[in-house]
């Protein structure tokens, strides 16, 4: 069964229908979208060029709460957008139709919320709400006002995702039994935030391998986890010792269906000689188990190199797309604006994006009550 159908046919098509339809956007197909950035720090280095690629894309207003840092990106980047330092201006300012949401995580819920009520579409940097129930709201907001909101990553639209999730919906790796993924490096040492309250290794890094790994195992029922603060205070560029609040180290346990387990570490106490460059990076970050076959996702998930699957008792393991096709894990905001314009709905889901906000609040539950977690959200599935 197609994506497609798949949607057509199954309870959970009920939620999709709940979202916005794409036909009311854009009154003809291809038309040019129009984007304002809000947040022009480090990440909008890569999504403003990414943008700059799609002839379906212009970016009409940047906008920071340091209004240099927007006009300093409208300058390098030679964008020619309107620069705001308040969301209040940028939303009065200019006429846009997508806000991408670069901020500080603890702003992003409260930045989203005001941008639907003004009738934009969002793409929102992880997390998409600072809390599931404010996620909950905020699709819901989304619904009564006509718009649409997306989170990121886009892990699910490489193309290894595609290559392992066909892999397992073929059956080729027999019944499946569990998983592992892995995400880690030294820390972030531009800003505060990842540290404080809301923050914490878990919305920054665990998110790519919570969405791999429930986009190819289906939703989980219920979560463990166990999670510490290794490092108590880190030295901030610019700022100097700040005191760490979040945790900086996290093991998660997710139930999914038919008894598959599958497990998630992350932390900001990685030693990585390849620092935040995925590049050259050849861990085996994502693995898969089943009784006929197994398969393993060099690189990280966010940025993979290949998958290596193991099928056979005899024929050595073979290795399998190692091209990226085009793929960039800053490619989110480009595809839904695509998406916008050209009325096709895109792979990356918002109520995926809400299981994972609801895994990471679980995690936290579970880690400070020392109990298991029933998780009650969902999405559609599978997803490729
Ligand atoms: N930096 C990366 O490589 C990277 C990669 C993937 C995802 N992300 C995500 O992107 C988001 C931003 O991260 P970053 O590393 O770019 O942080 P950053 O600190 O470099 O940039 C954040 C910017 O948002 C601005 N800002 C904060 N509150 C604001 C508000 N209310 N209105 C307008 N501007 C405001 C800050 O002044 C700052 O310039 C986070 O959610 C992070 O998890 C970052």
């Amino acid at each position: 069964m197609n994506r497609a159908s798949f949607l057509q046919n199954t309870a959970l098509a009920g939620a999709a229908v709940l979202l916005s339809s794409l036909e009311g956007f854009a009154k003809e197909n291809n038309k040019i979208i129009r984007v304002a950035i809000i947040g022009c720090g480090s990440v909008s280095n890569r999504y403003i060029p990414h943008l700059q690629t799609s002839s379906l894309v212009k970016i009409v207003g940047l906008c920071d709460i340091i209004h240099e840092r927007a006009l300093e990106q409208n300058k390098q980047y030679k964008v020619g957008a309107i620069t705001f330092a308040s969301i209040e201006d940028l939303l009065t300012g200019v006429e846009f139709d997508l806000m991408l949401t670069l901020t500080d995580m603890q702003m992003h819920g409260a930045l989203n919320r005001k941008a639907i009520l003004a009738g934009k579409n969002v793409w929102s940097e992880k997390p998409l709400a600072n809390t599931y129930q404010e996620g909950v709201a905020l699709v819901e907001l989304a619904k009564q006002k006509g718009v649409r909101i997306w989170g990121a990553p886009a892990v699910v639209t490489s193309p290894q995702f595609e290559f392992m999730s066909q892999t397992i919906q073929s059956g080729k790796l027999g019944k499946l039994a569990s998983a592992h993924g892995q995400y880690g490096h030294t820390g972030p040492t531009w800003s505060s935030f990842f540290y404080e309250p809301l923050g914490g290794s878990m919305p920054d890094l665990g998110v790519y391998n919570m969405a791999t790994l429930t986009g190819l195992l289906g939703p989980a029922k219920s979560v463990m986890a166990m999670t510490s603060i290794v490092n108590k205070q880190r030295e901030i560029d610019h700022k100097g010792r700040v005191e760490v609040k979040e945790e900086d180290n996290a093991h998660i346990l997710l139930e999914h269906e038919n008894g598959i387990i599958s497990h998630i570490m992350c932390g900001f106490n990685y030693f990585d000689p390849f620092g935040h460059e995925a590049k050259n990076q050849t861990l085996h970050s994502i693995q898969i188990f089943g009784d006929k076959g197994n398969m393993r996702l060099i690189g990280y998930d966010w940025e993979p190199k290949s998958v290596v699957l193991d099928t056979s008792w005899t024929h050595p393991p073979e290795t399998h797309v190692t091209e990226d096709k085009g793929y960039q894990w800053q490619e989110g905001a480009t595809r839904i604006a695509t998406s916008l314009s050209t009325k096709i709905e895109p792979k990356i889901h918002v109520l995926h994006s809400l299981h994972v906000l609801e895994i990471i609040e679980a995690a936290r539950k579970s880690s400070k009550e020392g109990v298991k977690v029933q998780l009650s959200s969902a999405f559609p599935w599978p997803m490729v």
